[in-house]
């Protein structure tokens, strides 16, 4: 394929090799060593607002399970969107809590604020929220900071592929105090192997941490947690990763500006409105009709490998047994099907683009007859 989906970029060992000098130093290889502690001090930097710390592990799944057994859900509800990937409600199903599934709004394919409101009338026993940023688009997301606040209940943001632009105003966090949790999968931009980011108001660090040591209090006894540590390995991945990856965006950020020229001209296909500082993990355009297998053929016949996010939703993917409470998801049951997202690389050339813009021409030629 001339154009596949993935071209996972994670630095060579020879990169970030020397960085374990200090770990074999120190003898110290997982349990928040000298690499773990020196990376959360620069991501934190990076990318938080001050007031704001953040703790690495092992997966995004393990930093929303550490921040919902920090936030204590057990035996109540939490509400997330239909329109999520499985780890959004196998984490709340692991902190031993009932997920209740809620609509999306049609434009931006995030949280619909009403449902949720609906939502917590319908339920008075929840005990958090999960907003999901989908494709790692970076929007506001003040509608949910102000239902968190008028109901006092913990706001939790699912950013898994968000993670990666440095620009100043590109800031996780608020004075509202959400937790926001990363992904540092090989498939995301700030790609280490298996790894994650929770971020949190300082004072909700400790209990995180906690969580993902077990939930070891100091005198060995525990309440709900689990081995959600990140090793010195990884860590020395992401400290170079940190040099390299502004430079990745900026190339990335193209790629994505490509796209959005290029699909501008059909007015059948819906691009990401409002982006924001997202480092363009993929491209996601909405289509005016399912995204079926033939579809995806006649993009792969073209070289270029297509994907559907986040299909199906979790309304209908869920087959375990585990209670589960729905809201009316009338807008996530007619957009999760249309969704096909275009690869965007880190080595993005101007070449590149006249041969990829030959082949999705000719592509969409079939797909829309036109
Ligand atoms: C919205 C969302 N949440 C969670 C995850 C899982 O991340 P991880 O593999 O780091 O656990 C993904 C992965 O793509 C995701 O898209």
């Amino acid at each position: 394929m001339l154009f596949p989906y993935l071209k996972p970029e994670i630095p060579k060992p020879e990169q970030w090799v020397h960085h374990l000098q200090v770990s074999y130093q120190a003898r110290y290889f997982s349990n928040f060593g000298p690499l773990a502690q020196k990376l959360e001090e620069d991501v934190s930097k990076n990318y938080l607002v001050e007031g704001y710390a953040g703790v690495l592990c092992s997966s995004n799944t393990s930093g929303l399970l550490a921040a919902l057994n920090a936030i204590d859900v057990y035996g109540k509800k939490v509400i997330l969107p239909d329109f999520t990937f499985a780890a959004t409600p196998q984490a709340i199903f692991a902190a031993g809590a009932t997920p209740v599934i809620c609509d999306i709004d049609e434009r931006v394919w995030e949280l619909d604020p009403e449902s949720v409101e609906k939502a917590l009338h319908a339920h008075t026993d929840v005990a958090a929220i999960i907003h999901v940023r989908p494709f790692g688009l970076v929007r506001d997301i003040s509608a949910t900071r102000e239902l968190s606040v008028k109901y006092q209940i913990p706001l939790i943001v699912d950013a898994a592929a968000g993670l990666g632009r440095t620009d100043s105003d590109a800031t996780f966090g608020s004075d509202t105090g959400e937790i926001e949790v990363f992904s540092m999968h090989a498939t995301k931009v700030f790609a280490i192997g298996e790894g994650g980011f929770v971020a949190a108001p300082e004072p909700m660090v400790g209990p995180i941490k906690r969580a993902l040591n077990f939930g070891f209090d100091r005198d060995r006894t525990y309440g709900d947690g689990f081995n959600g540590k990140i090793d010195e390995f990884r860590c020395a991945i992401g400290l170079t990763t940190l040099d390299l990856i502004d430079d990745w965006i900026d190339v990335r950020t193209r790629h994505a500006d490509f796209y959005e020229t290029f699909f501008s001209r059909f007015n059948t296909l819906t691009r990401p409105v409002e982006p924001g500082n997202t480092p363009w993990a993929q491209y996601p355009v909405l289509f005016d009709r399912d995204v079926d297998n033939s579809m995806i053929g006649v993009f792969a016949d073209k070289g270029i490998e297509i994907k559907k996010y986040y299909w199906p939703g979790v309304k209908r993917a869920y087959t375990g047994r585990r209670p589960i409470d729905a809201m009316p998801i009338p807008v996530s049951e007619s957009l999760q099907n249309r969704f096909a997202c275009f690869p965007v690389y880190s080595d993005f050339t101007p070449e590149l683009g006249s041969m990829l813009k030959q082949r999705l021409e000719g592509a969409l030629e079939v797909v829309l007859g036109s």
